[in-house]
């Protein structure tokens, strides 16, 4: 059996991970993996392979940054002469960025068989991109494997049989497992000069930004770094900055905004942070406001109280059973929610069902059991 996965952003670095790990029981599974280049940089893609001990990807399709239409099209132009030379069984594709449909659409027009990992999520939001290409994607796979039982009904609602819908956790969460100990050898902490003893630091949060709805617009961004700094008036606040988001914080001047210091307060901005570091960062942070899907998993794993800084959620399950508070970009609503949650002990949270790091051993034995037993074209 062949497969050959495709990641090309940062959050599908940790996705694929696990799946990479488990396949390394079955030598009698061949497997490439193909990374598309839509990051390069090395905060965003190579120091992730580092730490997720993620083998060299057999190909790099360096297609770069460039607009939506552009970097789904190249995707598409320079996998298709990959797949074609290796002729996979199935392609695996994760989550929900351009990479992930391009492959997908440039495989299913080969009659390759895909699989989506992460599928059924909805935002109900049209203007994500991710949303397009979440929809597009689980559309044209033939196995659907769901995080969270909000996925399986979005898909059965959208027409999907039931037979080729595997609800089996999150493999997010596998990696996030793995490598907790790890992250607790991590530098940062004592970098940032936030441990206070063996156990404990003081307490800080954590700021990540970088959906283009609200790093775009110069009024929204500014709203959102208004309340955050005045939430950081008695603690810092760090900022992981995205390449994207930097850029804009530039182009509407308002650095002003991350004028912080690590050991007193304000919002403290930092290069993108690598997994380890990262996951560090997060496990001891008294609060974390994000905009990003994976963040809001993570933190409900972690118990670490967080709040999105959006109108919606395709996670509804982080809200349900985890930490997570939507509370979209309103200054206001963003400054009394974490006052909230600084001013009360911390909430009870529970593990959605399946989220115990074991997901990619249940795809994988999916996958192969497939490959005895194919689902009718
Ligand atoms: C992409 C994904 C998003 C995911 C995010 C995680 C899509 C539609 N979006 O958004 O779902 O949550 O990754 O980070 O696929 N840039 C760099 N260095 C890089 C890559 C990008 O500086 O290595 C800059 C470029 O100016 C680029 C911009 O960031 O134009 C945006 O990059 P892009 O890959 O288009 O989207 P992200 O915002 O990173």
């Amino acid at each position: 059996m062949r497969l050959l996965s495709v990641v090309g952003a940062r959050p599908n670095f940790m996705k694929i991970a696990p799946i990479v790990e488990e396949l390394k029981r079955f030598p009698e599974i061949e497997h490439y993996l193909v990374h598309s280049g839509q990051h390069y940089d090395e905060s965003l893609s190579a120091s992730f392979f580092a730490d997720l001990d993620l083998p060299q990807p057999d190909v790099n399709l360096d297609v770069g940054s460039g607009s939506h239409a552009v970097q789904t099209a190249e995707v598409m132009k320079r996998i298709e002469p990959v797949l074609l030379e290796h002729k996979p069984d199935l392609l695996l594709v994760v989550g929900d960025v351009n990479s992930t449909l391009a492959a997908a659409l440039a495989a299913v027009k080969l009659g390759i068989r895909i699989a989506h990992i992460e599928a059924g999520l909805r935002s109900f939001d049209r203007t994500m991109p991710e949303e397009i290409n979440r929809k597009l994607t689980d559309a044209i796979s033939d196995l659907l494997f769901v995080t969270e039982q909000s996925g399986v009904e979005n898909l059965r609602r959208e027409g999907v049989d039931a037979e080729r819908i595997f609800l089996v956790g999150n493999v997010m969460i596998d990696s996030l497992c793995r490598h907790r100990k790890m992250a607790e050898r991590s530098p940062i902490l004592d970098r940032l000069d936030l441990r206070q003893s063996a156990n404990g630091c003081r307490p800080y949060g954590i700021l990540t930004l970088h959906r283009p709805s609200n790093v775009d617009d110069r009024a929204v961004l500014q709203n959102i770094l208004n309340a955050v700094k005045k939430l950081a008036s008695e603690f810092p606040i760090f900022f992981p900055v995205h390449p994207r988001t930097q850029k804009n914080i530039e182009r509407f001047g308002l650095t002003g905004y991350l004028d912080g210091i690590a050991s007193s307060k304000g919002i403290v901005p930092h290069d993108p942070l690598g997994y380890l570091d990262f996951l560090s960062l997060n496990q001891s942070a008294r609060i974390v406001l994000t905009d990003s899907g994976g963040i809001q998993e993570e933190t409900t794993v972690l118990g670490v109280p967080c709040l999105t800084l959006r109108e919606n959620t395709e996670r509804p399950a982080t809200i349900e059973h985890g930490t997570n508070q939507i509370v979209g970009v309103d200054p206001d609503r963003i400054l009394a929610a974490g006052q909230a949650i600084l001013h009360n002990p911390l909430p009870l949270y529970r593990r959605p069902p399946l989220w115990d790091g074991k997901t990619a051993p249940r795809i994988v034995a999916i996958i192969r059991e497939h490959f005895r037993k194919p689902l009718a074209a």
